[in-house]
C-alpha cells in the first residue's frame, strides 16, 4: 500500500507500508542500493523480524502495536562535522509529539527518548559518507505505542499506552510524527543550528545534575554540561570538562534526584 502527503516538504513525502520486513533500516538501505528513492521516502512496517538497535543491539517491537519506520534523506547541505544535528532534529521531533501528551519527556544522550526514567523510543541513524559529505542518511525510529507487555530482559521499556492508559491510532500518530519531523528537518536545512542545539539541551536527560558514569571500567561522578555538534557528551568530572564519544562513557544510575 502506498500513501502520499502533499503537505510535507522533507519528511514522509512518499510512504510505503509493509506488513513484515526484517528491519525497516536494512530493507530501505537495500532498496537504495538498487534504485534511487526520493528524499523523504518512508518505509513503515507493522512487524520487523530482526529490528536493529544501536551498537548491534536488537530492537524488540510486538507486531502491529507500535511504530517502526525508516526514512531516507540526502543531507548534502550539512557539513560532516555537524552531522549530530540530524540526530538532534529527529530526537526533538519525537519530543515535540510526546510532550503534548505526557510531561517528563527527555532525550537521553545520544538519542534515546525517555519518559521519566523509562525508554519509550529509540533512533538509529545510519549515514553513508563520501569525503567530507553525507551522501545519504537513513533515519530509523521505533516508538512504543500500544504495547503493554515487554520481554523481561529489556531494562526499562514503556509505551504511550502504559503511560496514558489508553490506545492510540497508529496511522494518526504516524502522520503527526512525520509532520514534526518535517518541521525539525526544515529547521536543520535552514541552518537553525543554535535553535536545535538549545532545544536539545532543554530536554537532555540529567543535564546539570550529578550522575554516576562508567568511564573505562571506573565509576566516576560527573555532571553533564553539553553535547557538541559532532555528538560528543561534555561532562564535568572533578572540576574538569571532559569530552566523550558514544562508546567511551556509560550511564550508571542516579545518585540524587
Ligand atoms: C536504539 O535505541 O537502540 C535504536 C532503536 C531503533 C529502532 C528502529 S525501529 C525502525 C528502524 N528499523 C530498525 O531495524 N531499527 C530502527
Amino acid at each position: 500500500m502506498k500513501r502520499y502527503s502533499e503537505n510535507r516538504l522533507i519528511a514522509g513525502t512518499n510512504i510505503i507500508w509493509e506488513v513484515e520486513v526484517c528491519s525497516t533500516n536494512t530493507h530501505l538501505i537495500s532498496l537504495l542500493n538498487s534504485s534511487k528513492l526520493p528524499g523523504g521516502t518512508v518505509i513503515i512496517a507493522s512487524h520487523q523480524t530482526a529490528g536493529r538497535g544501536q551498537i548491534g543491539n536488537r530492537w524488540h517491537s510486538e507486531a502491529g502495536k507500535n511504530l517502526t519506520f525508516s526514512m531516507v534523506i540526502y543531507p548534502g547541505f550539512l557539513d560532516l562535522q555537524k552531522q549530530f544535528l540530524l540526530n538532534m532534529a529527529v530526537s526533538l521531533a519525537l519530543v515535540d509529539y510526546l510532550k503534548a501528551i505526557i510531561p517528563d519527556v527527555y532525550i537521553k544522550w545520544p538519542n534515546d527518548i525517555y519518559i521519566s526514567h523509562k525508554k519509550i523510543a529509540g533512533i538509529l541513524v545510519e549515514n553513508s559518507v563520501s569525503g567530507n559529505q553525507i551522501k545519504q542518511t537513513v533515519i530509523g525510529i521505533g516508538l512504543n505505542i500500544n504495547q503493554t507487555l515487554f520481554p523481561p530482559d529489556l531494562p526499562n521499556p514503556t509505551s504511550l499506552a502504559l503511560e496514558t492508559g489508553r490506545k492510540f491510532e497508529l496511522e494518526e500518530v504516524t502522520e503527526l510524527i512525520l509532520n514534526f519531523l518535517d518541521a525539525r528537518l526544515l529547521q536543520l536545512k535552514s541552518e537553525k543550528f543554535e535553535r536545535l542545539h538549545t532545544d536539545y539541551l532543554k530536554y537532555l536527560y540529567r543535564i546539570n545534575k550529578p550522575y554516576l558514569f562508567d568511564v573505562n571500567g571506573e565509576t566516576v561522578e560527573g555532571i553533564i554540561k553539553n553535547v557538541d555538534d559532532t555528538g560528543h557528551l561534555i561532562v564535568e568530572i572533578a572540576d574538569e570538562l571532559r569530552t566523550f564519544g558514544f562508546k567511551e562513557i556509560k550511564y550508571l544510575y542516579e545518585i540524587w534526584n
